[in-house]
């Protein structure tokens, strides 16, 4: 078990979008338990595979108090959706950067396991958001992206700030 390395804003890669996976091997087993262990280690509820530069699609999860809440999605994708939910969203990837988000309140997401079995989840509340913000990921988006250019702007320069504090 390793952690590996998270790609911090603003690194290119983060923009890059994800290859569909198509073995399910050992490699990629492995490769599931170093990304629970950085995540947990950070500590994160999610952490797709953009953010370790790997660019398949692939995103950890675990939003449960006790962290024994294990959830992997492989080549997931959103089937249905609806509602509308505003949560504080934050990112690995943009340390100590918090802001509203505008999402889905409910999601259907089709994805496999990690021996490739076909799953359908149906979830709401802070799970919905973190596969949203997750699945961003794998498409090259960030949860910045989604705030107004104002906020945007303010949120960066407060980045840029901490980030040259060390
Ligand atoms: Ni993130």
């Amino acid at each position: 078990m390793a952690c590996l390395p998270i790609l911090l804003y603003p690194h290119p890669n983060l923009r890059k979008v994800a290859q569909r996976v198509d073995v399910f091997d050992e490699n990629l087993r492995q490769l599931v338990t170093d990304m629970f262990a950085t995540m947990y280690a950070a500590p994160g509820i999610g952490l797709a595979a953009t953010q370790v530069d790997i660019h398949q699609h692939l995103a950890v999860i675990d939003v449960s108090e006790e962290k024994n809440q294990p959830l992997v999605l492989v080549n997931a994708e959103i089937l249905a959706s609806e509602g509308i939910e505003e949560m504080e969203e934050g990112c690995l990837s943009i340390p100590q950067i918090n802001e509203k988000v505008t999402r889905k309140e409910w999601v259907r997401v089709r994805y496999q396991d990690l021996d490739g079995n076909e799953c359908v989840l149906e979830t709401g509340g802070l799970l919905a958001v973190c596969i949203q913000h997750e699945l961003d990921h794998l498409h090259g988006r960030l949860f910045i992206d989604h705030i107004s250019p104002l906020k945007r702007e303010r949120a960066l320069k407060k980045y840029d700030k901490l980030q040259k504090r060390g």
